[in-house]
């Protein structure tokens, strides 16, 4: 079966599916985007996702493309028409196509919007996640508007990249006082002997949604959670680590700078945050 995006408007084959050379994602990173779940045909949180990409968007000054109950129809036939039941949605959206230029375009220049979906290999995901991951740090070199879901990700891209090239899967930024900020695609926790502690969303990190729904998650089955910034060095001594993202829900983390977290095996509080996350999170 051939693959389908929807580019500004069309459903288009995905092999020819292309943007203006122009276009100013293309040629400043002047966009955001986002990654929804789609498990058993279902999208995953999507309300917050859409909410996310409106808050992106205004933060920069673009217009929202259309309007997030039409953007919801775009989202299900874009995923119809690829046959995913379970994988991603991938939403982009930018300040459109202009003559190359820094400042902003003529405000009624149209942004540009682009969806793709795909399947991803659940079972290899929840393999992985029986094993755990490995990830490295190093030294948080992003701008400090990470709270906006950009397409500016080269920090990042190197990081994963850093990462991958140590037989790791993530690389945890960490900033000047030693604190972990996030992954370079998830958000980091670790589990003390006293609680799961996740950094404050206000604070050099992206509020991932998988974050928020497991926060409240936490509160609802009684769990101690703190919010508050952890070191490198905590993160050595934690019982247990994990990563979370749309992507990979919770992710155990076995390994830091090749020091072995807690027993060094996926530990039972992340295993049961990653058991009980679809439980607590939106279907639609
Ligand atoms: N990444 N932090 C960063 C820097 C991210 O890029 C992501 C998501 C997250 C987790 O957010 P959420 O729980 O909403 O997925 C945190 C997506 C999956 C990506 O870039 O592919």
């Amino acid at each position: 079966m051939s693959r389908v995006a929807y580019v500004n408007g069309r459903y288009v084959s995905h092999r020819h599916a292309m943007v203006h050379v122009e276009d100013r994602g293309y040629q400043f990173s002047d966009g955001v985007y986002e990654v929804c779940e789609i498990r058993d045909g279902h999208l995953i949180d999507e309300r917050r996702h859409l909410a996310r990409l409106k808050r992106s968007l205004g933060e920069l000054r673009i217009r929202m493309p259309m309007e997030p109950t039409a953007l919801g129809i775009v989202l299900r036939e874009t995923v119809r028409r690829n046959r995913v039941r379970n994988g991603l949605v991938y939403i982009q959206a930018t300040r459109g196509v202009a003559r190359r230029d820094h400042a902003f375009p003529p405000a009624d220049t149209p942004p540009c919007l682009v969806v793709t979906a795909r399947n991803l290999d659940f079972a290899a995901n929840d393999r992985q996640a029986a094993e755990g991951v490995a990830v490295i740090t190093l030294p948080d070199n992003r701008w400090d508007r990470v709270d906006v879901k950009t397409v500016a990700l080269l920090p990042n891209v190197l990081a994963k990249q850093a990462a991958r090239e140590q037989g790791a899967r993530e690389a945890w930024f960490v900033d000047r006082d030693g604190f972990v900020t996030e992954g370079s695609s998830t958000n980091a926790w670790i589990v003390t002997d006293r609680a799961i502690v996740t950094r404050p969303a206000e604070q050099g990190i992206l509020r991932g949604i998988t974050r928020t729904v497991l926060i409240e998650m936490a509160a609802r089955l009684g769990l101690a959670f703190e919010e508050r910034p952890f070191t490198v060095d905590e993160a050595y001594a934690a019982r247990e680590a994990f990563v979370t993202a749309a992507s990979q829900i919770v992710m155990p983390v076995i390994r830091i700078d090749g020091r072995s977290i807690g027993d060094g095996r996926p530990g039972p509080v992340t295993g049961r945050l990653r058991r009980d996350f679809h439980a607590h999170a939106e279907r639609s």
